[in-house]
Parts: structure tokens; sequence; C-alpha cells
């Protein structure tokens, strides 16, 4: 079985190489970057309004679990700066390896998907930049943390450090044992109202499959597809 990205015909391929490099070689990108969005990513940006329109009122920290380059932390930053502009208190913080998987149980990807995931010795320090100039642009006081290594070492240790509620827990790494240890670990943070998010949904992951099953999570909680970005599910803590 293959994941999400990876169930692709050669002329959906080409066709989405043909606006990469349209968008590359005429420079348009920067102003104009709605020419080459495809739909999968405008339907993303949906679904995180979607999210942070149900915890806008909840108090917490956004959390994601997996996040590669970072890019969730800087939708959520300006989804928040134009929601609510005013609420101080957020907090975005961010875990990965940055280095990629640590493990792979349940998840059938190739080696090739897992190198991707390797972002570089020196990102960490772009990705404060990037985030500086997101704040700076929508003169914010969002905390952003980004937070380096195994989630099963950094998130015990972060929650020992910032014993605090969370308004949103974003997963997505897709294995099994890092979905248990994440859902186990930070469900008792999540504020009334709150919301954890399986980024991957669908027969093609099977440890995601596997845990929600043993676990009764489909049955003990309501489990909702997204309204824009039908393979992605969460749940609201009641
Ligand atoms: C599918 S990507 C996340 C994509 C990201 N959420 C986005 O929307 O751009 C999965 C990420 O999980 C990270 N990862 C895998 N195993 C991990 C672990 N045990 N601890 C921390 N991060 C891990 C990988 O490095 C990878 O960046």
């Amino acid at each position: 079985m293959k994941t999400e990205r990876l169930i692709m015909s050669s002329e959906r391929e080409k066709s989405e190489l043909l606006l990469r490099e349209m968008g590359e070689s005429l420079n348009l990108s920067h102003d104009n970057p709605y020419l080459f969005v495809r739909t999968g990513l405008i339907a993303k940006l949906f679904f995180y309004k979607e999210l942070y329109e149900i915890i806008e009122s909840v108090p917490g920290s956004i959390v994601e679990v997996g996040s590669w380059f970072g890019q969730s932390s800087i939708l959520f930053e300006n989804i928040r700066a134009i929601l609510e502009p005013f609420n101080y208190s957020r907090k975005i913080v961010s875990f990965d390896t940055f280095n990629g998987y640590k493990e792979t149980s349940g998840l059938n990807i190739g080696s090739d998907e897992i190198l991707k995931y390797q972002v570089g010795d020196d990102w960490l320090d772009l990705l404060g930049k990037i985030q500086g100039a997101h704040k700076s642009i929508n003169n914010s006081v969002s905390r952003f943390e980004n937070v380096s290594g195994d989630i099963r070492e950094t998130i015990p240790k972060y929650l020992e450090e910032n014993s605090e509620p969370i308004a949103l827990v974003y997963y997505d790494i897709a294995t099994y044992e890092t979905l248990k240890f994440t859902f186990s670990t930070l469900m008792p943070y999540i504020s009334k109202g709150g919301v954890f998010v399986f980024d991957d949904y669908g027969y093609q992951y099977e440890g995601v499959n596997k845990f929600i099953i043993e676990h009764g999570i489909n049955k003990n909680y309501r489990l909702v597809h997204s309204k824009y970005y039908k393979s992605k599910v969460y749940l609201v803590v009641s």
C-alpha cells in the first residue's frame, strides 16, 4: 500500500511538475501564488481555518506533532492574526526530529519518501527567521517553540517544563507507536472543546487504523471528517 502523495497518476505528476517549473521560471509565485497552487494545498488552508474556528474560544497552545519544515506553524500564526489578533496567549509548538523518521511501525512508506523529511542542520535557524518575519508582519506577540528530537523523549520533557493547557494537537507522523504515545501523553492536556487531529486517515495508513480500532477511539469519540479535506479526521474533546 502507498500513502496519499504516492497514489498519483503520471498525468497528474506531469501537471504538478509543469506548475512548479512555470512558477519558478516565470518568477510570479511571490505575488501571484494562486496561479500555481494545487487544490490539496488550498484544501489544507481551509482545513486549518476549520480547526482554528473550533478552538478560537478554547484556551491553550497549538501543538503540531510531526512538523517537517514547520509550515503549519506559519499557517496557524497567520490564521491567528486574522481571527484573534489580540489573543496574546497562544503558543504555537512544533515537534519534529527535524531529521526524519525514527521508526515506521504501521507506515508503509518508501525510503525516498522517508529521506525527504531530513530538513538539514541549519533548518531550525532558518525556521526561526521565517517565523520572526511573519510575527513582525502581523505585529504579533505569538510565541513559537520548535522542539527538536524524537517525540517519545521531547514531549515528556516539554510537559515537565510547560504544564499548560493545549487547544489543538495536530498529529502528523502516522506510525502506530508515535500515535499511541502522542494520544496517551497529550490528551490529558487538551482543554474541553479542544481538538486532536489525525492528519492521515484512510485504508493505506495501517498504523493509524490499528490504533483507532485497538483503543476504541471510533467508539469512545465522535470522529469527524474535515468539511474541506476528507482524508483529515479529528475529534473534539467533550
Ligand atoms: C508527514 S511529515 C509532517 C508534515 C507536516 N505536518 C506538514 O504539514 O508539512 C512527518 C514528520 O514526522 C517526523 N517524525 C517522524 N518520526 C518522528 C519522531 N519519532 N519524533 C519526532 N518527529 C518524527 C518526520 O521527521 C517528518 O517531518
